[in-house]
C-alpha cells in the first residue's frame, strides 16, 4: 500500500454502493456517498447497478470477476457492524473507527450523530478520503481524523493528542483491517485500545479464519479471494483460527462476547437473496476488560 490509498478499501466502497442502489426495503443499509470514493471505471459499474435491469449485470459481473465470496461478506459484515454500533454506543460514549478507509458511518449512522468519532487510518487512504469529504462539503462535528499507520507509528499518542477521553466508554471498531497487518501490529493496537479504553468500552473487529491463506484452502472462495488482494498489492497476511480468538483477545485484555462468520450473520438477513456471506470472515464482539490488575 506504501504511499497510496488502499484499493481494498475503494472495494469495499463499490460493495457497499451496490447494497445502496437496492430498492429502499430490499437493502440491508444505506450508505449514499460510497460510490463518490471510486475511480471513474468503478463509478460506471456502481451506477449501472442503480437503474434496475441493468443492477443484476453489474453486481453480477463484479461476482463473476471477485468470486462469490467478498460483495456478500462485506454487506453482512457492514450490517453487522452498524446494528453492533447502534446498540452499544451509548450517551455520551465515543467511537474510533480503526482504519476507517472509506467506511461513512460517521455521517449516515443516528447513533454517531452526536457523538465524538476518531477515524485512524493510514495517512494516504485518510489524505483520499478527506479530499472527498471537503468536495462534497460535509460537515460532521465533532469528527476528527488521525493518521497513522498500524505498523510504525504511536496509535495511544495520535488519539490522545486528537482528544479522545480516557475516561468515557468508547466503541473501537476495526473492520477488515486486521488481515492485511503483521501479527505484532495487531497485538499492538489491541494493546493500545486495552491501555486507553475506560470501563464499559468494546471492540468490534474481524478478522479472517487462518486456513484462508493455506492453499488448499478448506474454504472454496478463499484461492480467488487471497490472490486477488495479493494481486492489488493489499495481501493477507494475518489471520486465526476461530478456536484461538477467546485466547488471544484475552491476552490483550479482552474477552470476547460474540464471534460469528458473514455467513452465519448473513442468513439472517438474506432471506429471499441468492447470495451469502463466507465462512472464512469473521465479526467478533468483544468488552475491552483493560489492564491486568496484580493481585
Ligand atoms: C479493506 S479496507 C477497510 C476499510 C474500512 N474499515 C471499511 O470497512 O470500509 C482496509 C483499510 O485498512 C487500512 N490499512 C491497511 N494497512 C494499514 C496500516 N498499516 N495502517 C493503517 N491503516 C491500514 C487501509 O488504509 C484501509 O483503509
Amino acid at each position: 500500500m506504501e504511499g497510496r490509498s488502499s484499493f481494498t478499501a475503494e472495494t469495499v466502497a463499490l460493495q457497499r454502493a451496490f447494497e445502496s442502489a437496492r430498492p429502499p426495503g430490499r437493502r440491508l443499509f444505506s450508505d449514499p456517498y460510497a460510490a463518490e470514493f471510486l475511480r471513474p471505471g468503478l463509478r460506471i459499474l456502481a451506477s449501472a447497478a442503480r437503474v434496475c435491469p441493468l443492477r443484476g449485470l453489474a453486481v453480477g459481473l463484479y461476482d463473476v470477476v471477485a468470486g462469490p465470496g467478498p460483495r456478500p461478506s462485506a454487506v453482512a459484515r457492514t450490517k453487522a457492524i452498524d446494528d453492533e454500533i447502534e446498540h452499544a454506543i451509548g450517551a455520551g460514549g465515543q467511537c474510533v473507527l480503526l482504519g476507517a478507509g472509506f467506511d461513512m458511518r460517521a455521517h449516515r449512522l443516528r447513533a454517531l450523530a452526536a457523538c465524538p468519532v476518531f477515524e485512524v487510518d493510514h495517512p494516504a487512504t485518510q489524505a483520499a478520503k478527506r479530499a472527498v469529504v471537503d468536495r462534497l462539503d460535509l460537515r460532521r462535528e465533532p469528527l476528527t481524523y488521525v493518521p497513522v499507520d498500524f505498523e510504525v507509528d504511536d496509535l495511544a499518542g495520535a488519539l490522545r493528542r486528537a482528544g479522545f477521553d480516557t475516561a468515557v466508554p468508547a466503541v473501537f471498531v476495526w473492520e477488515g483491517v486486521t488481515n492485511y497487518l503483521t501479527r505484532e501490529a495487531v497485538a499492538a493496537t489491541l494493546e493500545t485500545v486495552r491501555g486507553l479504553a475506560a470501563a464499559g468500552s468494546r471492540l468490534v473487529l474481524t478478522y479472517v479464519d487462518r486456513r484462508a491463506l493455506v492453499e488448499p484452502s478448506p474454504f472454496p472462495e478463499a484461492r480467488r479471494w487471497v490472490r486477488g488482494v495479493a494481486r492489488v498489492g493489499e495481501p493477507w497476511t494475518f489471520g486465526l483460527l476461530p478456536e484461538e480468538a477467546t485466547g488471544f483477545l484475552a491476552e490483550h485484555g479482552m474477552r470476547l462476547r460474540a464471534d460469528t462468520s458473514t455467513y452465519d450473520a448473513g442468513r439472517k438477513w438474506f432471506t429471499g437473496r441468492r447470495e451469502r456471506g463466507s465462512r472464512l470472515y469473521r465479526i467478533a464482539v468483544a468488552d475491552v476488560v483493560g489492564p491486568v490488575v496484580a493481585r
